[in-house]
């Protein structure tokens, strides 16, 4: 099956996923690999757990699940590292995160109580709400970026890895916008020495993980690895990169529908989106140099997957607002509404309701799971840089320059399965199948 395709190294040892953040997302993730393990759940929400892959035509009935079809390492050679601005453990940040039963994080408790932040590179200025200890301190932010350098490479040595991946799985961090130190590696280096206030925490992180030759994921809308001198870092280290911002509720749910107007050649006038949500990212979230990161992330969308500019009729100037409202009670699990304006033949006007219940660390944890495994297979394989086939993951897709992002949750589902064929030198599926009616 394999010998056309890329030459990809086994997934022999262990790997390392090292979480930056410790809250809600990561430990529902730790512990559902380790409830996964013992047979206590399963891997619902992970495509690289339960998703298959067809290949050649409908008719050969070939369809292995992926996890067979390319090396993934497995969850049993998974083990856990992280870092918090709080001192809590895994097993007590997950109690305090609220997600999971108590009688689950019980049985694996062993496991996550061992479980321990490496302190933290933090600036107060980029996330006003939390007030941490467990943090470093340096003289520059290059002498932090060492810092992690060297946490990464102790982790590393003492769990006796032979790969690591990293994925932010912190705070979103107030908007930045690229400026002339995110130009080049040369600026970004010197930014480093001069502790330059244009340089997040995320890039700090994402500069030790790259410098270390560990691929890295954003499930946060920051900035943080999708600028030039990362990007540059990235490719000069021959390592996979992506991000950003984990793709889970209300915008997941925009993917799935605003494709399925859009091909029915629908019009949209307007589209009102408002979640409540009580845990920690809610009151991060609340502060508005940090909500204006998330609304960016998540206005872009729409745009994109409706094309405006090529349908004016039916998609110039709709409207669209994205609301977040901290709301303490309802904890983890948010209520997201959207209100829907559309409109059909002779322009007749109809709306669309929907009411999420959802919960949010429910479905990003099979997220992180994903992306540690295929930016693991990703490194394998030879594959530097920005890796577009992983967009299915992301609200904002990192992409090259001058390219739009696809939206589209199906286009993106292709483009992540064909990619899979093509690195293991299957045919790749187009959907034409006039060879059905020869
Ligand atoms: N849950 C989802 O559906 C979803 C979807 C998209 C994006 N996200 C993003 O994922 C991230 C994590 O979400 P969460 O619900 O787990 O939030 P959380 O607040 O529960 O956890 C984030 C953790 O990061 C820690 N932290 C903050 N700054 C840090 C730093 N510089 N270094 C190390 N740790 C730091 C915080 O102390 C906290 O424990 C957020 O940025 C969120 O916006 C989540």
């Amino acid at each position: 099956m394999a010998e056309k395709g890329v030459k990809i190294a086994p997934a022999k040892g262990k790997l390392g996923v090292l979480l930056v953040g410790l809250g809600a997302v990561s430990t529902t993730f730790v512990a559902g690999v380790e409830a996964i393990k013992r047979g206590l759940a399963q891997p619902v929400g992970s495509l690289t757990q339960m998703g298959t892959i067809r290949l050649g035509k409908r008719t050969d009935n070939n369809v292995p699940k992926i996890k067979d079809f390319v090396p993934l390492a497995t969850l049993e050679d998974i083990v856990f590292g992280a870092w918090d601005i709080f001192p809590d453990n895994a097993f007590d940040a997950a109690m305090n995160a609220g997600v999971l039963d108590k009688d689950l994080l019980n049985q694996v408790s062993e496991q996550l109580s061992s479980l321990k932040p490496m302190a933290a590179v933090f600036e107060q200025n980029y996330v006003k709400r939390l007030h941490g200890e467990n943090v470093k301190s340096g003289k520059n932010k290059m002498e932090l970026a060492e810092q992690l350098i060297a946490d990464i490479a102790r982790f590393k040595s003492d769990n006796g890895c032979d790969r690591l991946v990293m994925v932010w799985a912190a705070s979103t961090e107030i908007f930045l916008e690229e400026s002339e130190v995110h130009g080049s590696l040369e600026a970004f280096e010197k930014g480093l020495y001069d502790s330059h206030p244009a340089i997040a925490p995320s890039m700090i992180y994402a500069y030790a993980c790259l410098k270390s030759g560990v691929p890295f994921a954003n499930g946060a809308p920051n900035l943080t690895v999708d600028i030039p001198a990362l990007k540059n870092l990235a490719d000069q280290m021959r390592v996979p990169i992506c991000g950003k911002d984990f793709k889970t509720g209300q915008t997941w749910m925009k993917t799935l529908l605003a494709p399925g107007i859009k091909a029915r050649m629908l019009g949209l006038e307007g589209w009102y989106s408002t979640n409540i949500l009580g845990n920690r990212d809610g009151e991060v979230l609340d502060d508005p140099e940090n909500f204006k990161t998330k609304e960016e992330s998540k206005l872009s969308v729409l745009e994109h997957i409706l094309q405006p500019e090529v349908y004016p009729e039916l998609y110039e100037g709709f409207s669209h607002v994205v609301r977040i409202n901290y709301y303490p009670p309802r904890g983890d699990n948010k209520e997201g509404w959207d209100n829907i304006d559309i409109f059909g033949w002779l322009g007749y006007k109809m709306q669309i309701k929907i009411d999420f219940l959802c919960r949010d660390s429910i479905l990003a944890a099979p997220l992180c799971l994903d992306l540690a495994l295929f930016l693991d297979l990703a490194q394998r394989s030879g594959m530097k840089g920005v890796q577009e086939w992983l967009s299915f993951y992301f609200k904002s897709p990192q992409t090259a320059p001058g390219l739009y992002p696809e939206h589209d949750i199906f286009i993106q589902l292709m483009k992540l399965k064909n990619t899979l064929r093509h690195l293991r030198g299957e045919d790749l599926i187009t959907h034409l199948g006039l060879e059905y009616y020869d």
